[in-house]
């Protein structure tokens, strides 16, 4: 068997570098009016199967008195409706797919914390896009065939563990399907194996860099390059926390199950500026949020994404809740990029009548040297006002006076960036629960 081109250099490659031309894929050469042509064609053939398959979408394209056949350019999609996690959800466990169930190959599911999973089927074809996609990513986080891939992403219903295996195997690499859970022996398996590329949640990630201080090993000694972040919003501060004590470049993943998983859009390691949007398979569009209009671009507004190439279960302008902005693209100029998220619109607080999302709390702690990354935001109910606690970790060297410093400091931090009084209680080192996956920031104690 031939070995991909790249196996031979990737010794001599240096993380950070962009990916050399000759190993982009197909999709990643297509010219913007060719990637244009490409998208209108999947999107009349996706408007296509969704109207003749699925009974909840022909009855939405009915009533809003739009045909599949009504979609001439790609900016006729405005005129289609939108799809809700409601509506996913109306038709559990199988009513939204469009084929027979024996060409279902696989299912995930979302949760379900609140009513009803989401579940989600793949055909072959739809399981080869997915490692195709994830595998782009991971190339352009700096993977190349013959790198090691730790898998911390949870393996099971969630898309993570097995979206980012099968796109590492793609990609050429050696998988190590650690999943989530058993720290301590992660760290021991990292420093055997090797590996140069972790994709795990960025709160784990902290986890695991606890562990391996716990048990003296400098984590910056480790095998590892490159890591590949995603499932929760983090920020810029974390980023630069975890490149300084891990010692590798930090990008950023995207994705939801109700589209795919993760590798729906990702961030390249040569510019770390924002998610390229793999827009030969998600097409995307960014809307107001408590309406229904587009929001222009640049602006934040809710992501929608609509499938192009999806068979089992393709989704038509899906109001993802997530907040973001579409930005032109750079590394990979045919794709628009989405800033990181600011949040998700579920999770946004608002106290007294100011807007809060969990990341401009998270900017505001992790400037501060004397407390750790670790932290969790109360709500409780004062009267008939809503009370935020900001509960922080300190460093195990911080003492009594350092501590006031950085209680002090955080609250006004968040009273001049946020707009909002808090109180900051700061706490001893190991105190927060630890994130095993996808973390929850938020406890809401309003009963
Ligand atoms: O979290 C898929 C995934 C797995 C993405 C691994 C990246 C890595 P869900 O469980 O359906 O799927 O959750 C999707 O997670 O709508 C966002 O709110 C959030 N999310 C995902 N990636 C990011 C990210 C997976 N990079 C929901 N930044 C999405 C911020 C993210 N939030």
């Amino acid at each position: 068997m031939s070995r991909h081109p790249a196996v031979a250099e990737a010794p001599a490659q240096r993380f950070g570098d962009p990916l050399p031309d000759r190993l982009l894929d197909e999709g990643e050469r297509l010219r913007p009016e060719e990637l244009r042509a490409l998208q209108l064609t999947r999107l009349q053939a996706t408007l296509r199967h969704a109207y003749d398959n699925v009974p909840l979408y022909r009855r939405k394209f009915d009533e809003a008195g739009v045909r599949p056949e009504d979609c001439r350019s790609l900016a006729d999609l405005a005129h289609f409706p939108y799809t809700t996690k409601a509506d996913l959800r109306e038709g559990y466990p199988f009513g939204m797919f469009a084929v027979p169930m024996e060409d279902v190959r696989r299912l995930h599911a979302s949760s379900g914390t609140t009513g009803n999973p989401t579940v989600v089927g793949y055909t072959d074809g739809d399981l080869a896009v997915w490692s195709d996609v994830v595998a782009r990513s991971l190339r352009a986080a700096g993977a190349r065939p013959g790198h090691k891939v730790h898998v911390s992403y949870g393996y099971g219903l969630f898309t993570g563990g097995l979206g980012a295996h099968y796109g590492a195997e793609r990609a050429g690499c050696t998988v190590i399907p650690a999943s989530g859970g058993m720290t301590a022996r992660q760290v021991r398996i990292i420093q055997d194996f090797e590996p140069e590329i972790i994709m795990v949640t960025p709160s784990y990630m902290l986890t695991l860099l606890d562990e391996f201080e716990r048990q003296g090993v400098d984590p910056r000694r480790s095998s590892l390059r490159a890591g590949v972040f995603g499932a929760e919003p983090w920020t810029e501060e974390m980023r630069r926390e975890i490149e300084e004590r891990a010692g590798l470049h930090a990008v950023d993943i995207y994705g939801l199950s109700e589209v795919m998983g993760p590798g729906v859009a990702q961030e390249c390691v040569e510019t770390k500026d924002g998610l390229h949007i793999w827009e030969d398979h998600f097409y995307p569009e960014t809307v107001d949020p408590l309406g229904e209009g587009p929001v222009a671009e640049g602006e934040e507004g809710e992501l929608v994404f609509t499938s192009l190439t999806k068979q089992a279960m393709p989704v038509i302008r899906y109001r993802t809740r997530d907040l973001t902005a579409l930005l032109p693209g750079t590394a990979r100029p045919a794709f628009r990029r989405m800033r990181r998220l600011t949040g998700r619109s579920d999770d946004m607080i608002i106290l007294r009548g100011v807007n809060v999302f969990p990341g401009q709390i998270e900017e505001v702690v992790l400037r501060q040297p004397a407390v750790a990354p670790h932290f969790q935001l109360r709500l409780t109910r004062r009267g008939r006002m809503d009370h935020l606690a900001v509960v922080v970790e300190c460093r195990p060297d911080a003492d009594a006076a350092a501590r006031e410093v950085a209680a002090a400091a955080i609250t006004a931090g968040i009273k001049d960036g946020v707009g909002v009084t808090a109180t900051v209680e700061i706490v001893g080192p190991g105190t927060l629960e630890r994130s095993q996956g996808k973390l929850r920031r938020i406890k809401d104690l309003r009963a």
